[in-house]
């Protein structure tokens, strides 16, 4: 048979796999351990909403059926929610598949996406599987430097991806910043605004994509439910865009996308207030704990916007991310981001938060 290799395009050969946080029970096993902690994908700290919960089981007795496959209910409350018509809203098995309709539906081979490195390594992988050129442009002092993007712009390029708040840096594009950029690029570009952790932010001058759906220049915002909302393990997010943008993203989308346990959760977890307070709460409680003990034990951090935070632990953090691990907590270390002296913790609740704290300044008595 032809070897497969001359079969797949220069574009997927090119793609390094991503690599997920290390899960719970792969560590138990690993390491003989019971007990261990999470704190590597910026999950939600308290757990889904009890009322996603009761809203899943009382769907369950209806999975033979298909799905709904416009997810009428959801988009309809969250039209509501957000003051956005319907046709603006599409639903997605997680906001990542966004990124997919996005690229297929406006990239063409040989055309170049604009990523600010580091991001969340996904735009880059989805750029090379449709034969793009990804545009690398470094971050200035952890955040965003829209000028660097603007001036890598040239006749090639078709989308910028803007990630606010940054995964990993936690940092924020404000609000005149962000206008002044789009007032600045050619009108041909579509921005893929990824907000995945827009709901944590708390400085006022941060500008939310759902402000831009009617210009100055074309924007696709991706949201999702596994972050605030509590709903990873399900793969629910949704896209904001014009009517005209998403007249062609569900042209892409499989009429089925989102399973009928996801949209049933997500309008419980959008109905509940409650939850969504407290899981802010115990966000800012716990980064208030963590910037307060990281300050006590002298270690640099990045103040961040969202539900996670980059700490300096010296340019070892394979081997902490290592060392920590033995003590039941999962972390992730950023060397593949380029950033090779810190590590990224997620907020977790108290008992997490103490048990990260106490480990680090155990581990780094160890590896210092
Ligand atoms: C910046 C960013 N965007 C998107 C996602 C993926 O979100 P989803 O679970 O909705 O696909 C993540 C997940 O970690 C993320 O960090």
């Amino acid at each position: 048979m032809t070897n497969v290799k001359q079969l797949v395009s220069d574009g997927i050969k090119k793609i390094t796999p991503y690599v997920p946080g290390k899960p719970l029970e792969e560590l138990e096993r690993e390491y003989g351990i019971a007990g261990a902690i999470k704190m590597a994908s910026n999950e939600n700290p308290l757990g889904p909403s009890p009322k996603a919960v009761k809203a899943i089981e009382n769907h369950l007795s209806t999975i033979h059926r298909y799905p709904d496959a416009n997810s009428n209910a959801l988009k309809e409350m969250l039209s509501k929610k957000l003051g956005v018509s319907q046709e603006s809203i599409i639903p997605a098995n997680g906001s990542n598949e966004i990124i997919e309709f996005s690229l297929k539906a406006f990239l063409r081979p040989g055309y170049e996406v604009i990523i600010p490195e580091p991001t969340f390594s996904l735009y880059t992988k989805f750029t090379q599987a449709m034969d793009g050129i990804p545009v690398k442009v470094p971050l200035k002092k952890f955040s965003v430097d829209l000028k660097s993007v603007r001036e890598k712009i040239g006749p090639k390029t078709r989308i910028i991806f803007i990630n606010n708040p940054n995964n990993p840096t936690g940092t924020i594009i404000k609000k005149n910043e962000f206008e002044d950029f789009l007032h600045s690029i050619p009108e041909s570009i579509v921005i893929i605004l990824d907000e995945a952790y827009g709901e944590f932010v708390t400085d006022p001058d941060f500008p939310r994509g759902d402000c831009y759906l009617n210009g100055p220049r074309w924007i696709i915002t991706m949201r999702t439910f596994s972050k605030v909302y509590g709903l990873a393990g399900l793969r629910i997010g949704y896209g904001l865009a014009s009517r005209e943008l998403t007249h062609y993203l569900n042209k892409i989308r499989q009429p089925f996308n989102v399973n009928s346990l996801a949209q049933a959760a997500a309008c419980a977890a959008l109905d509940d207030d409650q939850h969504l307070k407290k899981t802010l709460r115990i966000v800012a409680e716990g980064l208030n704990y963590l910037y307060q003990n990281l300050d006590q034990l002298k270690l640099e951090y990045i103040p961040t916007q969202a539900n996670y935070l980059m700490v300096k632990v010296g340019d070892n953090c394979d081997k902490v991310y290592e060392l920590m691990l033995r003590e039941g907590v999962i972390v992730r270390p950023l060397s593949s981001f380029g950033f090779s002296e810190y590590i990224r913790v997620s907020v977790g609740n108290q008992q997490e938060n103490e048990r990260f704290i106490a480990s680090l300044k155990k581990v780094l008595q160890y590896s210092n």
